[in-house]
Formats: structure tokens, sequence, C-alpha cells
């Protein structure tokens, strides 16, 4: 369990009024054998700096499809998503990747963790991804404290050699939030964070992630089929016939 909340490094205040992304007319489909089907048919979404906004839908609505797109894991067919006032739909692969692991970290349903490496090299994982090795190397130190305390504040210290095959599913939700915050993101997207848990174990990784909100002002976006999860959020969308909507 979490004892404290995992802090941004830069401690200003978020300006809740700037818009840090801004995703219009995303649209994208999918061909299967002879027919296409359109996932999306124009999705615009502003998000503000420190904002939480849950999109809510059924399944198969396209909610994984727009967040993928939104954080520059896919691509899309038609629209623009701006971050920082600039839209990266139309940057190199390259630039999209160094963007990424940079400026945006992720939590997925199932973790997404490299069963190979123990809690400590998960968590540097973007670390190493994000600096060149020479780089990792002459900062290992910082990085290696960084995420030591991420995995402390996570509840996780005594967890640190454990390979994810050792840990709960509640523990290896808590790695993966630790290696989404490794550097400092400013947009934390989350796919269904709780999907794979029972009640109790999703109901403490919701509490990390709405403290990351309230006390360090992480700007989260979090996907989820939940209703009373999505309630939580400053702002809810609904993904309905390709389309976002307010939430009721
Ligand atoms: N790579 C792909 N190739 C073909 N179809 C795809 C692909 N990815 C997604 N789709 C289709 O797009 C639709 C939306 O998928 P998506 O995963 O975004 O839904 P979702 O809302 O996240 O669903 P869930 O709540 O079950 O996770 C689905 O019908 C899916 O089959
Ligand atoms: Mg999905």
């Amino acid at each position: 369990m979490a004892r404290t909340t995992p802090q941004a490094a830069s401690p200003t205040p978020p300006n809740k009024t700037e818009s840090i992304l801004s995703a219009r007319g995303i649209q994208r489909s999918f061909r299967m054998g002879d027919s296409v089907v359109q996932v999306l048919k124009g999705c615009s979404l502003t998000l503000r700096e420190g904002e939480f906004v849950a999109i809510e839908g059924r399944s198969g609505s396209g909610k994984s499809t727009l967040l993928h797109i939104m954080g520059a894991l896919d691509e899309c067919e038609g629209g623009a998503v701006e971050f920082e006032g600039q839209d990266f739909t139309q940057m190199s692969s390259t630039h999209r990747s160094w963007l990424r692991n940079k400026k945006f970290g992720f939590i997925f349903q199932f973790y997404h963790l490299l069963p190979e490496l123990n809690v400590l090299e998960n968590t540097l994982l973007a670390a190493m991804i994000e600096n060149s090795w020479l780089s990792f190397r002459s900062n290992r130190k910082a990085l290696h404290a960084r995420a030591i305390e991420l995995l402390e504040q996570l509840g996780l210290s005594h967890r640190l050699k454990h390979r994810p095959s050792q840990l709960s599913g509640g523990e290896r939700q808590r790695v993966a939030i630790a290696r989404a915050l490794m550097n400092n993101p400013r947009v934390l997207f989350a796919d269904e964070p709780t999907g794979n848990l029972d009640v109790e174990t999703g109901r403490q990784i919701m509490d990390v992630i709405e403290k990351l909100h309230r006390d360090s002002g992480q700007t989260i976006v979090m996907v989820t089929h939940d209703r009373a999860l999505a309630r939580e959020a400053d702002r809810v969308l609904v993904l309905k016939d390709g389309k976002l909507e307010k939430a009721e």
C-alpha cells in the first residue's frame, strides 16, 4: 500500500487553465478482411494542465485506440494532436518516440512489465530508453535514487529484487506506476489500470492515482468502463459511436 504520494520532480503548481494536449477530429479505422471498421469518427478533447479526465465507454468503443493516439503510441488517419503547441501527428516516428518517452507515462491493464527484469530494473527502464547509454551511466546514481524513492513511496522498497512473476497484481501495477513516473511525465495515460485487479486492490491503485493528481497536480487521462471509477475524475467523457460526449 502506498505510504505517501509519489512526487513530481518539480514542485511548481499547475496552471489549470493552460491547455497541455489537444486532440482534434481524430479518426481511425481498422481493416478486417474485406471490411473496414471506422472506430473513431472525429474525437476532440482538450486537456488542461493538472486535470484528471476519465474516458468511459463500452468494450470495443475505441477507448484504447484513442488513448494510444493521444499518447503518440499509435497514428491517426485524420485529425491532429497538439502537445505543447505542436502537432505530433506530423512528426517523424523518431521524434514522436522521443516525445513519448520524455513527456508521457503509461499504465496498462496488464502492467506490461518485462518478466526477466526485477522491480528496480523495470522502473529504471523508462530512464534507460530516454537516456543514451553514456548519459544513463553518468546519471546512474541519481536515476537509481529516483527509482528507489518512487518505489518506496509506492510501498515497494522490500520488493526491489523481485521479478514480476513473484509479485501480486497490485504490486505489479504499482511497479508500472513507478516506471510511468520515472521520467516525471507531463501527462500520465492509464488504460483500465484496475481492470485486472480485485475490487479492494483496484481501490488501492485508484487511491494512488487520485493522490498523484491531488497532491502532485499530475495531469491524467484514464480510460475505464467502470462508471463509479470514472466519476472520481474532474471530468468524464463518454466514447460512443466513434465520438466523445460529455457524460450525463
Ligand atoms: N489492430 C487492430 N486491428 C483490427 N481491429 C482493431 C485493432 N485494434 C482495435 N481494433 C478494433 O477497434 C475497436 C476498438 O478497439 P479498442 O481496443 O480501442 O476498444 P476499447 O474501447 O478499448 O475496448 P475494451 O474496453 O474492451 O478495452 C474494436 O472493435 C477492435 O476490434
Ligand atoms: Mg481497451
